[in-house]
This record gives C-alpha cells, sequence and structure tokens, in this order.
C-alpha cells in the first residue's frame, strides 16, 4: 500500500463554494476523495478512470466483487452510463431523487466493467447533500463513490471517522460535518419483472411500495453472519459487515424482554469478568450497569437510530470493551435498515420475545438433533401454538457441518426442508437460555450435565420424558429406511411432548 498525505478541507454544508475546486480537481485527475453525503461519507473516484477504481479498491481493501455506486449531480447524467432509462427509472428518479435511492440499470460500454465489478448493470443514485452535487459538479465527471470505510468497518458519518480508517491511503477529506440519515442509500434493482430491494436504507420499503405498488425484498436481508447463538446463516454470510471489532451479540424482541434478557447477559459475563459494552435506546439506556453503555435514539424514532448507529458502532469500539450486547428494533420504517445492518455486524442474535426455548441435542446435530428441530417446528404450527424459539445443537459437533443426506431426505418425505441445517456445538449460552433441553439418548444427557452441571432440572430424554423409554438410536450411515423409521419414532415422541408442553399432559405420562 502506497502512503500519501491526506488533505483535508473544510466546507460549508449549506453553502458550499470555491474551497471545492481543489477536491474537484483531484478527483477529475484520478484522485480518491472523500465527501459528505446526506447518508455516510463515500469515497469518490472519477466513474470512467479505470486506474482511479483500482486505487479506491485498494485503499478501502475491498473485495473486487462488491460493486460501486456511480454518483451524478444531476438526473441528466444518467444518460451516458446506462443503456436505457426505462419508464419505471424516470418515474422514481422524478420522485426520489436528489435522495437516498440508488437504481440500478442495464450499463452502457463506456463505463468501465471494474465500476460494476465486471457486471452488466451500473448502480446509480443523485445524492441530495449540497456538498456532493457541487463536488461532483465541479469535477463535472460521473463520480464513483462507496462508503469511506475500510471494508468491513462501519460506514463513516463523519469526516472524522474517514480518517479513522483511511488516512494516508486517500488524496483529501471534504468535511462538511456529520451526515444526516446515517445508513446508506436503498439500493433498488429495476432490471427483473419486479423491483427488488437489494440493501434497504434511506428510503423505506414502505414509501417505495405505495409509489411502486410491488416491491421485493431480496431474501436474506434479514438474514445476518449469525444465526440464533452465532451460527452463519447460510455459508455465503460469513463475513461481517458494518462491524466492530469485538464481538456483537444482538438482543431482539419486546422491549421489556429484551431488557430482562439483557441485564442477565451482563450479570453472566461481569461474573465471567469480561468488560461489556452496550448499545441501547435512550429509554432504556439506564437500565444496564456496563463497562461502557451508549445511546442510539429513542425505540419511537428508527430514522434518529439510523442517524446514530454507526456512530454509536464506532464509539463503543473505541473502548475496546471484550464484547458489546445490543437491543434490537422493530423491522418496519427505518428500522429495516437498521435491523439489516445491526444482524451483518451481529456474531449472536438471540430472541428474547420467544416464551419458552427448547434446546434439541445430540452428538453432532447432523441427523436427530436437526431432525427433531424441523419436526417440532412442523408439530407446532399444525396445533397453532406459537411463542417458541427451537435451537439444535451437538454435545460434540463440528460447527457448520450440513446435515446428512439421509436425515434431509427424511424429513423431505414429510414436506421439510433441511438443506440449509449447519451443525453447532452445544455452548453455555444456549444451555443457558434453554427452558427445556431435550436429548435422544441418555448418555447425551449425562454429557450435557458432566459439561454444564447448571442444566440440571431442564435437561430430559426424549422418549423417557414423554413416558416412553429407550434412547432414539442413532440412524447415521445406515439406510433410508432407517432413516425413515428414525424420523418417525422422534415424531411420535414429539407429539407427546407437545402435548406435555400445550399443558395436556404432564412429563412422563
Ligand atoms: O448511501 C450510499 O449508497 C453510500 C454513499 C456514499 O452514497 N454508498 C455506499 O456504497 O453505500 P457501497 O459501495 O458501500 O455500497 C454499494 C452497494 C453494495 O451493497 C453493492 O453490492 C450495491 O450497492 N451495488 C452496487 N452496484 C451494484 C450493481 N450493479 N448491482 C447490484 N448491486 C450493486
Ligand atoms: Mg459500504
Amino acid at each position: 500500500m502506497y502512503k500519501v498525505k491526506t488533505r483535508l478541507f473544510m466546507t460549508d454544508p449549506l453553502n458550499p463554494g470555491p474551497e471545492l475546486d481543489e477536491p474537484a480537481r483531484l478527483l477529475r485527475d484520478g484522485g480518491l476523495v472523500a465527501f459528505p453525503t446526506e447518508t455516510v461519507y463515500g469515497l469518490g473516484a472519477a466513474a470512467r478512470d479505470a486506474r482511479a477504481i483500482h486505487r479506491m479498491y485498494e485503499a478501502k481493501g475491498r473485495p473486487a466483487d462488491n460493486p460501486t455506486i456511480v454518483h451524478v449531480s444531476s438526473p441528466g447524467d444518467v444518460e451516458p452510463l446506462v443503456q436505457q432509462v426505462k419508464p419505471v427509472h424516470a418515474r422514481l428518479i422524478e420522485r426520489f431523487w436528489p435522495g437516498p435511492l440508488t437504481l440500478i440499470f442495464n450499463r452502457s460500454s463506456r463505463v468501465p466493467p471494474v465500476v460494476s465489478s465486471g457486471l452488466d448493470t451500473v448502480a446509480v443514485r443523485m445524492p441530495r447533500h449540497r456538498v456532493a452535487l457541487e463536488l461532483i459538479a465541479r469535477a463535472s465527471v460521473p463520480v464513483a463513490a462507496p462508503s469511506a470505510n475500510l471494508s468491513g468497518r462501519p460506514s463513516p458519518t463523519t469526516a472524522r471517522h474517514v480518517l479513522d480508517d483511511l488516512d494516508g491511503r486517500i488524496d483529501a477529506v471534504v468535511d462538511g460535518g456529520p451526515a444526516g440519515v446515517g445508513v446508506e442509500s436503498t439500493v433498488l434493482d429495476l432490471t427483473g419483472q419486479v423491483p427488488v430491494i437489494l440493501r434497504p436504507g434511506g428510503v423505506t420499503r414502505e414509501a417505495l411500495q405505495e409509489f411502486l405498488g410491488e416491491v421485493e425484498v431480496a431474501p436474506g436481508i434479514l438474514e445476518g453472519g449469525a444465526g440464533y447463538w452465532g451460527v452463519p446463516a447460510s455459508p455465503g454470510m460469513k463475513y461481517r459487515h458494518y462491524a466492530p471489532r469485538a464481538e456483537l451479540w444482538l438482543v431482539e424482541g419486546p422491549r421489556e424482554a429484551q431488557v430482562a434478557r439483557i441485564k442477565k447477559i451482563l450479570r453472566d459475563l461481569h461474573a465471567k469478568g469480561l468488560k461489556v459494552g452496550v448499545l441501547a435506546h435512550r429509554e432504556t439506556a439506564h437500565s444496564y450497569d456496563a463497562f461502557q453503555v451508549v445511546t442510539m435514539g429513542s425505540w419511537d424514532r428508527p430514522d434518529e437510530v439510523a442517524s446514530q448507529l454507526f456512530a454509536a458502532l464506532r464509539q463503543i469500539d473505541a473502548s475496546c470493551p471484550d464484547m458489546i450486547v445490543a437491543e434490537g428494533m422493530v423491522t418496519s420504517g427505518m428500522g429495516l435498515a437498521v435491523m439489516n445492518r445491526l444482524r451483518k455486524a451481529a456474531t449472536r442474535r438471540c430472541n428474547a420475545g420467544a416464551s419458552r426455548v427448547v434446546l434439541l441435542v445430540c452428538t453432532g446435530n447432523t441427523c436427530r438433533s436437526s431432525m427433531a428441530q424441523v419436526i417440532l417446528e412442523r408439530i407446532l404450527q399444525e396445533r397453532g401454538l406459537a411463542g417458541y424459539t427451537l435451537v439444535s445443537a451437538g454435545v460434540s459437533a463440528f460447527d457448520g457441518t450440513p446435515a446428512t443426506a439421509g436425515a434431509v431426505s427424511a424429513v423431505a418425505e414429510m414436506g421439510l426442508d433441511l438443506s440449509g441445517h449447519r451443525a453447532r456445538r452445544l455452548q453455555w449460552d444456549m444451555v443457558d437460555w434453554a427452558d427445556l433441553i431435550i436429548t435422544m439418548t441418555a448418555e447425551q444427557r449425562d454429557r450435557v450435565l458432566q459439561q454444564f452441571p447448571e442444566a440440571r432440572g431442564k435437561t430430559h430424554v426424549l422418549r423417557e420424558y414423554v413416558g416412553l423409554s429407550g434412547d432414539v438410536q442413532d440412524p447415521w450411515s445406515s439406510d433410508a429406511e432407517t432413516y425413515r423409521r428414525t424420523a418417525q419414532e422422534i415424531r411420535s415422541a414429539l407429539e407427546r411432548l407437545v402435548d406435555i408442553l400445550a399443558g395436556e399432559t404432564g412429563p412422563g405420562g
């Protein structure tokens, strides 16, 4: 990495002027210039200058397969960048530009492929921030600009954040005060039949829905780097984004349940001697006795939370806690963008709202307990019983191992899907949250209690608990028929378990 002197240019956010001539010249000449937009600070490079784009990727440490957004200062500048401005584009531009809405077009050959990581499409937006508009206009070139952070870190909402990440790696920063919206633009794909939100952001899903009638949200928007208890939701989602350096646990669910849960987490982690930072809403921040509590706006104002989120993540990270615990929020309005970012930043998540957590345990978490999880889910659904969170784990599982083919096809015959399952090893926090721990065999129960003596009283062997006897035998490496029988055996035992859960019969009878 080359080392450059990063120059700082101050400007009036409401009335930028000739002080932008020099950074504009730098941009035009292939330099890297960070500047404020209404969402977050962007790292600008001339969009038609492939060398400048390469430097920009290098400065951010950005993977080459993540395309960037081209910024323009007037709707008229879109045409040369794209193959066609469709009527739907034109309507959206008219309604939402300038503003935090990025539109995907088919790319014109005049835009170098590297801008779009080789895709045939190009993302374009016209920001609302005066400094951004003035800078781009003065540079008189379209400007490719990803968020001006090191790749993987929270996006910057002040010039200070930019310098913290990129000082010495870029040519200049234009300081125009804090960015307002606080999360990035909404990215809307219009290349298919139905508009799809690829990234929720400053323009809400509700606003787009109202304007367009039909909008889809891309799958995975509310999945994160981690599923409940920290297992990657899917292999492609294993990278954390927007992430502080410390582990981040995200607690979700109703407000009171979250507070109670976080207090308990704090007690447990203090007992382990860990310094914990809490990211909390204004109304509940006082509830926590922690190493550091940083507030991020009001429970009732997702837009306020959005505007403070990244700064809060950076602030808490700067005090180097061993762990961060964050309160979650609703996913409506700007909450969708906030929860998308928080889930991607999280290493673990838990739902404090679920009234009962049932943890199903076997050895490898690739056959019996994983089958039991989806089967139990189905039975609860059939009986209309809500309020359960189901988790499965193995006492000696290898994290990330998929379910065995036999298990996948045995439950597929019941109309259930285990293809996305990934094994996880039993850990103290799962044991801690669980209201009921069900093992497949007596030996597994003994191993659970050996490792976690505190689980005594809530750990039971499946068949014994429901008034049958014996273990659910391991079908591993046997034929399809054995798997089928095992699935059936699990199903009938779980039917009885649900009777017990629903209060129709007592345990063991
Ligand atoms: O608010 C924002 O959009 C900020 C400011 C600086 O304008 N920029 C920003 O850029 O957030 P960046 O690079 O951090 O995020 C760009 C997003 C990524 O999610 C990327 O995958 C998506 O836009 N994107 C860019 N070009 C695309 C394309 N051709 N097709 C699909 N997604 C694209
Ligand atoms: Mg970014």
